[in-house]
């Protein structure tokens, strides 16, 4: 069955599961090179919309390392929805790949390319949510934690898409989000009532007390005040946010286990500084590292499934000719 990847409320906790152990997997095999073949003649199609690093060369480099190639497209280039159609233009790449990951301003853009593909379209960052780096975060959790199983995460800052999709891969996974930022800023309401209503159990608290939030963290985790897109609210955005900045103060108030995440790329001296983003805490690089084994995971549970069986052929067949004997 074609599934897609375009919000972590579709997955179901037994899959989410399921995608972190395989990557876990992956990524112990990752030395012995046992993988390489599982996706050969798969293409994977990157259509981007704003800019990247981590998401565009680790997904190339999973599809590539597994076998498979990529190729990359800008929108503006393929004038998404100006010169095409999104439906026409979801339909025609179904006829040339395997699966499409798409980093777009809009989550519908995503859902409306997602409604007419006829391969698994993958979200590679919008508005609303980052699910492949949020599952990559848990990875990082379990791996240095050593568990998510009730694992406390403070997200300081803006209630974006990035925060968004942690919160609800920490609830399918075990662990819990609170976040903590300027109220005005906090989960859209829409968004709560989808997570209340998704995970009943699962808490998810809002603060604008640095303070007593972190008290009990075993993850402290950032992101930017200005997300791409939001440019023109930058200034304003600095000056709501300044009170929340992860500094060595502000760090000093969690668990003295605590670990520092952030997804990059950073604003230094903004959200986070210097110290904290380089200090003994922050596990930012082996964060960056685990979207590449997550991807590949996902890449192989959406990609490697056995090709659908088309109905044999009822009809009669068509008789042969008869050779003209004279
Ligand atoms: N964290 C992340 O998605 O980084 P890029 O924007 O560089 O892909
Ligand atoms: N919230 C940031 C994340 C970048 C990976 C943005 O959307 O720009």
């Amino acid at each position: 069955m074609l599934r897609h990847f375009l919000d972590l409320f579709d997955l179901t906790p037994s899959e989410a599961q399921s995608l972190l152990k395989q990557a876990l997997d992956l990524k112990a095999r990752s030395t012995g090179g046992q993988a390489a073949a599982l996706l050969r003649g798969k293409t994977l199609g990157l259509l981007f919309e704003k800019p990247s690093l981590r998401t565009r060369v680790s997904f190339e480099a999973a599809v590539q390392q597994l076998g498979g190639s990529a190729i990359f497209l800008q929108a503006q280039e393929v004038g998404l929805g100006v010169r095409e159609s999104i439906p026409d233009i979801a339909r025609v790449l179904s006829q040339y790949l395997h699966a499409l990951a798409v980093r777009s301003f809009s989550q519908s853009t995503i859902d409306q390319l997602a409604q007419h593909a006829t391969i698994p379209v993958i979200n590679a960052l919008s508005d609303s949510a980052h699910p492949c780096q949020a599952m990559a975060d848990l990875m990082t959790i379990r791996e240095v934690v050593g568990r998510t199983q009730g694992v406390r995460i403070v997200f300081v800052g803006d209630g974006n898409n990035v925060a968004r999709s942690l919160a609800v891969a920490a609830a399918l996974l075990g662990a819990h989000l609170t976040l903590c930022g300027p109220p005005a800023y906090h989960f859209p309401a829409e968004f709560v009532d989808r997570f209340v209503q998704t995970f009943p159990d699962s808490p998810l608290e809002q603060t604008d007390d640095p303070a007593a939030a972190l008290a009990d963290a075993d993850v402290v985790y950032t992101d930017v005040w200005t997300s791409m897109g939001q440019e023109q609210e930058a200034a304003t955005r600095r000056a709501v946010f300044e009170p929340f900045r992860v500094d060595e103060a502000l760090m000093a108030r969690a668990r003295p286990s605590a670990i520092f995440l952030h997804c990059l790329p950073a604003h230094r001296g903004e959200e986070v500084s210097d110290a904290v983003l380089d200090g003994p805490r922050s596990r930012v690089v082996p964060q960056a590292a685990n979207r590449l084994h997550f991807q590949k995971a996902l890449l192989l549970w959406l990609m490697d499934r056995p090709a659908v069986r088309l109905p044999r052929r009822s009809t009669t067949p068509i008789p042969r000719r008869r050779k003209r004997t004279g």
